[in-house]
């Protein structure tokens, strides 16, 4: 039974036809599952006044007049159809659309996107048997979608699967009841209005991608399936809970290579774990930056089977000190965008985007990365992983996010749930951050410390911070303090001496009052330098003034008592409309250490210096 819902989006009052609630916040996405991308050119249509869903009094369209319909004018010449996908440009999926069209460049509204998929029915030659009534019989069928900026409404078929706001983060819809054989419309209704209540708010320091920015998938998996596992670690021995969906089957975990197999009955319920100590000969090599090490795990679930790649390691703090697998560590970093780096940046797109920024990184010598301000793809999370980079994860509560709205906080929980869903088996990542630079007020330590319980609940094994400030009491002393502390793991701050406050000079006589006890880690520093630009060292957006910049922030920050770690702003310069001056910036926020081409500043070479000795 359908419920007919009405939602809101951005203040618009759509038909959310919740066939059912999208799966639970870890589907996963294994390698072994059976996935067709859907990745390609698909059909758009710009719909600045939602002329595909409402009539002109602002009433709902009927199913068969809303763009959900897919109906084709050049075939029916229906006086009331005046759209047409198969007659529309294309866009590439996946891929922002402000890169792809001129005309999209600063574009914030709708646009809906359209592609047909083909299931072939008994004829099909990969076997696929459609049932009866023309479904695909055995088997359940997903939708999956990497990321949408920011908001949508998924049809199939011309029924509502469901909608989902966020535009960072992983969801889908089971399509098991709506996919037929032969072909299937898949409508997807994509808005990037930016709202005072959504997350992030009106007001952000990047460039407004929009679309269906990562991949789209159709699963199919057996009717019960393995919907989640988690593998935790502590040191000396691990534990593996899977949670299956559909019923109850006999479970194996193995991780051949550690001589480990563990197999159970069918358990009441559906979440079944496993826990296994490591004998002495054993045990895993644990991962590091150094040796990222990985080991494949096979999970089979009756006629489910996926595998994965995991690494062993813990990270906790010890004072002011971070410890990797016990050891004291110095997090190495810089913090950056989700943009591809080249003539025309955009979202990362593939593995290919994201390796092009991981080996600049690593070439500067960072076995730490912030990924900055909002969870990037799961190809970062992976590769970094593999390439041995210590992960700062984080969800977009930054600045002014309207602290006193339930919609608001349910929003920012949900996609912290769904980034830590998606990631809690990566080894890469050690920290969750749950905001950015936010003002001090009773609201905000109310939501952001309910998220950070959350964040603890979800994921118990990881560090859980936020980007906070600092102030100037008076030019020459910077104060930390902030009640968030008291529930973070890390007192993580940015502070911009030499920039936006004082000169790079002022680093030496700045004196700093920090809390104690905990590890301190700066999440941002740096400034501006346009690629090129030479002058002086008092020349501000010269390369020299970076140098110089850089220079004297290392030093005076090495001079900190407890500190673990800097994450200086940023690898890359990227897109930013509140970057505008002619000439220098040109919509670009020019604190890169590489500029958009990739070409290393004189900055580049005092961080890479630093941190290779
Ligand atoms: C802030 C903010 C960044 C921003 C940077 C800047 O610290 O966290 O997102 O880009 O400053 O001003 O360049």
């Amino acid at each position: 039974m359908k419920k007919i819902v009405l939602s809101f989006l951005s203040g618009l009052l759509v038909l959310g036809a919740l066939a059912q609630e999208p799966a639970a916040k870890s589907f996963l996405l294994a390698d072994g599952r059976d996935c067709q991308s859907l990745a390609g050119q698909w059909n758009y249509i710009v719909d600045p006044m939602d002329t595909g869903i409402y009539k002109y009094q602002m009433t709902l369209l009927k199913p068969n007049r809303r763009y959900f319909a897919d109906r084709h004018y050049f075939v029916e010449e229906s006086r009331q159809i005046e759209y047409d996908f198969s007659a529309a440009p294309t866009l590439a999926v996946p891929g922002d659309w402000n890169t792809q069209s001129e005309k999209l460049y600063y574009y914030e509204g709708s646009v809906w996107y359209r592609r047909t998929i083909k299931i072939p029915g008994q004829a099909g030659n990969d076997g696929k048997v459609a049932g009866n009534d023309g479904k695909v019989a055995g088997k359940r069928w997903f939708l999956y979608f990497g990321a949408v900026n920011y908001k949508c409404i998924v049809g199939l078929n011309n029924t509502i699967l469901g909608e989902h706001k966020g535009g960072f983060t992983p969801f889908w819809f089971e399509v098991t009841d709506v996919l037929k054989e032969g072909e299937n419309s898949l409508v997807v209704y994509v808005n990037n209005q930016r709202g005072v209540s959504e997350v992030p708010t009106v007001n952000f320091d990047w460039w407004n991608y929009g679309g269906i920015t990562r991949d789209v998938l159709l699963v199919s998996v057996p009717k019960v399936f393995i919907r989640d596992y988690r593998l935790r670690f502590d040191g000396s021995s691990a534990e593996v809970s899977v949670t299956l969906d559909g019923g109850t089957v006999p479970v194996t975990v193995e991780i051949p290579e550690l001589g480990i197999k563990c197999h159970t009955e069918p358990q009441r319920g559906e979440s079944i774990s496993f826990s296994f100590k490591f004998k002495k000969k054993t045990s895993p090599e644990l991962w590091s930056p150094s040796n990222p090490r990985l080991y494949d795990i096979v999970i089979t679930a009756g006629e489910d089977r996926i595998t994965d790649k995991v690494g062993f390691r813990t990270i906790r703090t010890e004072g002011d000190k971070i410890l990797l697998n016990g050891k004291p560590v110095f997090l190495k970093g810089i913090a950056l965008h989700d943009e591809t780096i080249g003539t025309n940046p955009g979202r990362c797109r593939s593995e290919e985007d994201v390796r092009a920024l991981l080996e600049v990184a690593k070439d500067l010598g960072c076995n730490f990365l912030r990924l900055a301000h909002y969870p990037h793809s799961e190809q970062m999370v992976r590769l970094a992983e593999q390439m041995g980079f210590m992960l700062w994860e984080e969800i977009p509560c930054y600045w002014n996010i309207d602290w006193s709205s339930p919609d608001t906080y349910a929003n920012a929980e949900n996609q912290l749930l769904e980034m830590i869903g998606r990631d809690a088996n990566r080894a890469s990542v050690i920290i969750w951050s749950v905001a950015n630079e936010t003002p001090r007020n009773p609201e905000r330590l109310s939501f952001l410390g309910k998220l950070i319980a959350r964040a603890r609940a979800e994921d118990p094994t990881r560090l859980v911070s936020a980007a906070m400030e600092k102030k100037l009491v008076t030019p020459h002393h910077g104060v930390v303090e902030d009640e968030l502390i008291a529930l973070t793991d890390l007192i993580s701050f940015n502070q911009y001496e030499g920039w936006y406050d004082g000169t790079p000079a002022d680093c030496d006589s700045l004196v700093w009052t920090i809390p104690s006890g905990k590890p301190v880690v700066i999440s941002e520093f740096g400034g501006g330098a346009r690629y090129g630009l030479h002058g002086d060292e008092n020349k501000r957006f010269s390369e020299e003034y970076l140098a110089l910049l850089y220079r004297k922030n290392l030093e005076m920050l090495m001079r900190l008592p407890g500190i673990s770690g800097l994450s200086p702003w940023c690898l890359k310069d990227f897109r930013s409309p509140k970057r505008p001056l002619s000439g220098i910036q040109d919509e670009f926020n020019r604190k890169g250490v590489i500029d958009e081409q990739g070409n290393r500043k004189q900055a580049y070479y005092v961080l890479q210096d630093f941190y290779r000795r």
